[in-house]
């Protein structure tokens, strides 16, 4: 690829139950982008813009992404919204590295933003109903917390692997989110807590699902040859990988595989050329906590049923020999869907940079970010490094 493509700046709002509204939050994370910048950097050196929003609660159906240059203050820009579900922000930021690989863009904006708490329940269970399929599962009464339910169920029978790994999941995702200003849940749980909380869509309960939360998250994108004059610490993007799969999870062959992140990890390592030893951390898609399981598998990083036993031996903590979700993951950090996916490349950019305060991971030198749509039907993979 002859541009390859840097992280020159990243912003990023709180995750939560916000007062602020969809246009608003926009603005703040583009603010912080810009702000990040270490050199500093005129606004009008940006040559396309990518939004990646799935509009919960149908608050702008079409054309959002003109909204985001009018908060960015540039009014003009070509700009394209990028809707993937939950995965928009993956592929929001592969469709920005794409426009600076090409050579056709010395700066690109990519943010990620969704505002989910203003709608009452019902409206809640709509809005996140529509990502999934909608001729067999939605018409069955199925929510994203029952498909994840039904492949929990499905990985625990298959392997010998009990619901205390699940419970580890949320118990060390809710640890680092504790250490993380920008977390829905700045709290520590308890293994405990997890097993013995209200059942949500069995074996799930409350504490295995990420929440409703509102947020935004912006990333700057340059040229390499160019990101040295932003700042002395670009974040290079190695590799982007993406891939998906039939959209009802009853087409598959298996349950408790996502092929979408099996292909989208094998292109992204290709492209890389690098080894999964090589990966000092991993943000991944817990929407759900039997998720990280299956992204362990998926991505490469644990056998099939091994990734219960790795959580378990603690090397996935913080602190561990492969810290995955620094951040809080979507489980405690919250999931504004079509921001998560630009979230995961903030986390990357403070992370490498070593500008991630106590939740900073020991020697990191590259990352990889993997970002889920739905049940598994898009999936994209990005690797990162510094230096
Ligand atoms: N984890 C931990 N605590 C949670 C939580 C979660 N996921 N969701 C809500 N809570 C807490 C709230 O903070 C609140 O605590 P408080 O009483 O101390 O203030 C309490 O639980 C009740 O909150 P409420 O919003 O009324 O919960 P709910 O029952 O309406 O929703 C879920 C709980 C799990 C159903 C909801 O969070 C959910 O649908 N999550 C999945 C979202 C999803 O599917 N995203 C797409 C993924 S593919």
């Amino acid at each position: 690829m002859g541009h390859r493509a840097a992280i020159v700046g990243a912003g990023h709002t709180r995750f939560g139950a916000l007062a602020e509204g969809p246009r608003a939050l926009l603005r703040s994370a583009v603010d912080g982008a810009f702000a990040s910048v270490d050199r500093g950097v005129d606004r009008a050196r940006v040559t396309e813009a990518f939004l990646a929003t799935l509009g919960f609660g149908g608050w702008q159906i079409g054309n959002a992404a003109a909204l985001l240059c009018e908060e960015a203050g540039l009014p003009g820009l070509p700009t394209t919204r990028v809707e993937n579900a939950c995965a928009s922000g993956g592929f929001a930021l592969r469709a920005g590295v794409r426009a600076v690989e090409s050579g056709a863009n010395s700066l690109v904006l990519v943010a990620g933003l969704e505002k989910m708490t203003d709608q009452p329940q019902a409206r809640r269970r709509y809005w996140l109903g529509v990502s999934g399929d909608t001729e067999w599962e939605r018409q069955a009464g199925l929510t994203f917390a029952g498909v994840y339910g039904l492949i929990a169920a499905a990985y625990l029978s298959e392997h010998e692997v009990g619901p205390e790994a699940l419970a580890e999941v949320a118990r060390k995702n809710h640890e680092n989110g504790a250490l993380n200003p920008n977390a829905h849940f700045q709290k520590r749980i308890a293994r405990d807590d997890v097993l013995r909380a209200p059942r949500v869509a069995a074996p799930l309960g409350l504490y295995d699902c990420c929440p409703v939360s509102d947020g935004a998250a912006a990333v700057l994108l340059a040229p390499a040859d160019v990101a040295r004059s932003f700042t002395d610490t670009p974040v290079f993007i190695d590799a982007v990988g993406a891939g998906s799969d039939y959209l009802a999870v009853q087409e598959r062959p298996r349950l408790t595989q996502f092929a979408a992140t099996r292909w989208a990890a094998e292109e992204a390592f290709r492209h890389a050329r690098v080894d999964r030893s090589a990966i000092s951390f991993l943000e991944v898609h817990d929407c759900f906590t039997i998720a990280e399981l299956l992204a362990l598998e998926d991505l490469g990083f644990a056998d099939e049923g091994g990734a219960g036993p790795l959580t378990l031996s603690g090397a996935t903590a913080r602190t561990g020999r492969l810290p995955v979700n620094p951040d809080g993951g979507l489980k405690a950090k919250g999931h504004p869907i079509g921001a998560t996916g630009v979230s995961q490349a903030y986390e990357v950019f403070q992370q490498l940079r070593g500008a991630a305060g106590p939740r900073q991971v020991p020697h990191a030198e590259r990352a990889l970010t993997h970002n889920v749509g739905g049940a598994g039907a898009t999936a994209a993979v990005t690797i990162y490094s510094v230096g």
